[in-house]
């Protein structure tokens, strides 16, 4: 998104009765000031004519792949699009995109594009409930798709029950969130009412007063996570052995708890165990530490200093010990090799939901950088990859990925 203008909007239409909403959805997104860009299917034409999102959007509608006045349409809406929305997102739509299918211009749209992208799907109750709409929405999210769910309300034919379009209202203002954000599209506040408890940074283990065995972990990662954590709706409490600052703005929804050893963060995130819903313990806690720390700072007249180690204890298997009925727990581990073994085998030994591998010897991952490349495994045996991307973009896929656990859980009881 450039300063001189508004975000600039791919809204797709499929052809379902709500289609005429889209209508409503591109009006109030062009009266916020964005550039959209209607691209309707086949079927949508059937309901709402492209004359109509024409004469409402930007630029006129586009329906077909074959247009000879311009070549290849969508990778150009694709690439220079801030957002790819569609209103409504039919079950037929949400398959062949799962399925990588680009049939027409909306699924070769979607599939030529780096912009997040939102759905906002709207079928009979039946549809909505459907094993393979449900196991397709699981795969979009996975891959960082962005879902508005349905309403529960009056459907076409005169039944009652979820499957409804969300409010054009709501739609509209979460596009335009995203959008401005320029990250995951599923950053509404959609975390609104949760506990989150972040870890983040590298501990110190004490020598002396004035020494300490550290690690290369800056805290950026642990800070963009409570940062999106909050900007998302939750209350966060960070505890931090890094020194970074939280920006202004998300300092009220964050309570910041700094600590310096692992003993101390130990004590501190098991006294917030039973208040969080969600832990992420991104910290890079050191392993071991000097059994004895001096009292004193320790002199060359005193000679070489014996360093004798302890291990520390291991928070997260605490923390997993005592965790309450429906608690997330997030695990980090930084890898140089065997990323996906590893990874795995560490899911297994640690107990977490999720764990979340950088592979630290990728250039520009891991220690210190603002980018980041990870891979989420998930205990349910899903496997998420996010090239390499912002701290930022990181933080909020693997709170997407926090939130569809969350469901996956409601809806297997
Ligand atoms: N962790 C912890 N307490 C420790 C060490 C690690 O809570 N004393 C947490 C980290 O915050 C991270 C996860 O455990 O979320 C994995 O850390 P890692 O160092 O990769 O795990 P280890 O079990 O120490 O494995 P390794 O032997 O590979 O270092």
């Amino acid at each position: 998104m450039t300063e001189e203008r508004g975000p600039r909007i791919v809204l797709g239409v499929c052809g379902g009765i709500a289609a005429y909403k889209a209508v409503e959805v591109c009006r109030l997104l062009v009266d916020a000031g964005a550039h959209v860009v209607p691209v309707l299917t086949k079927e949508a034409t059937r309901f709402v004519g492209a004359l109509t999102f024409s004469a409402l959007a930007s630029e006129p509608a586009q329906a077909s792949l074959w247009d000879e006045d311009t070549p290849i349409p969508h990778t150009r809406l694709g690439q220079s699009a801030d957002l790819i929305l569609v209103v409504p997102a039919t079950a037929h739509l949400m398959a062949r995109y799962a399925a990588g299918l680009a049939d027409d211009l909306l699924t070769a749209t979607l599939l030529a594009t780096r912009a997040p992208v939102l759905l906002c799907p709207a079928m009979h109750t039946e549809m909505w409930e459907h094993a393979s709409v449900r196991e397709n929405q699981a795969t979009l999210e996975r891959r960082g798709v962005g879902i508005v769910p349905p309403a529960v309300g009056h459907l076409a034919g005169g039944d009652t029950g979820a499957g409804r379009l969300a409010d054009p209202q709501e739609i509209a203002s979460r596009a335009l969130a995203v959008a401005a954000r320029g990250g995951s599209p599923a950053a509404a506040r959609d975390l609104a009412g949760q506990h989150v408890v972040v870890s983040a940074g590298g501990t110190r283990e004490a020598l002396d007063p004035v020494r300490y065995l550290t690690n290369r972990s800056s805290g950026k990662q642990g800070h963009a996570l409570a940062e999106a954590a909050a900007r998302r709706g939750a209350e966060v409490k960070l505890v931090t052995a890094s020194g970074l600052a939280l920006p202004a703005d998300v300092q009220p929804a964050v309570t910041r708890i700094d600590v310096e050893s692992a003993a101390d963060m130990e004590t501190a995130l098991h006294a917030l165990s039973e208040w969080a819903d969600i832990v992420i313990m991104a910290a890079a806690v050191a392993d071991f530490r000097p059994k004895v720390a001096a009292t004193r700072k320790l002199s060359k007249e005193d000679g070489l200093p014996e360093l004798v180690l302890e291990p520390t204890p291991d928070i997260l298997q605490g923390l997993v010990a005592g965790r309450h009925p429906g608690q997330v727990l997030v695990g980090f581990a930084a890898e140089t090799n065997d990323v996906a073994e590893r990874g795995r085998a560490k899911l297994r030994r640690k107990g977490v939901d999720l764990l979340v591998v950088n592979d630290v010897s990728a250039p520009g991952a891991g220690f210190d950088h603002d980018t980041n490349a990870v891979t989420i495994f998930g205990a349910d045996g899903s496997t998420g990859e996010i090239a390499l991307t912002s701290k930022d973009a990181v933080a909020h896929a693997v709170l997407d990925r926090v939130i569809a656990h969350q469901r996956q859980n409601r809806s297997s009881k």
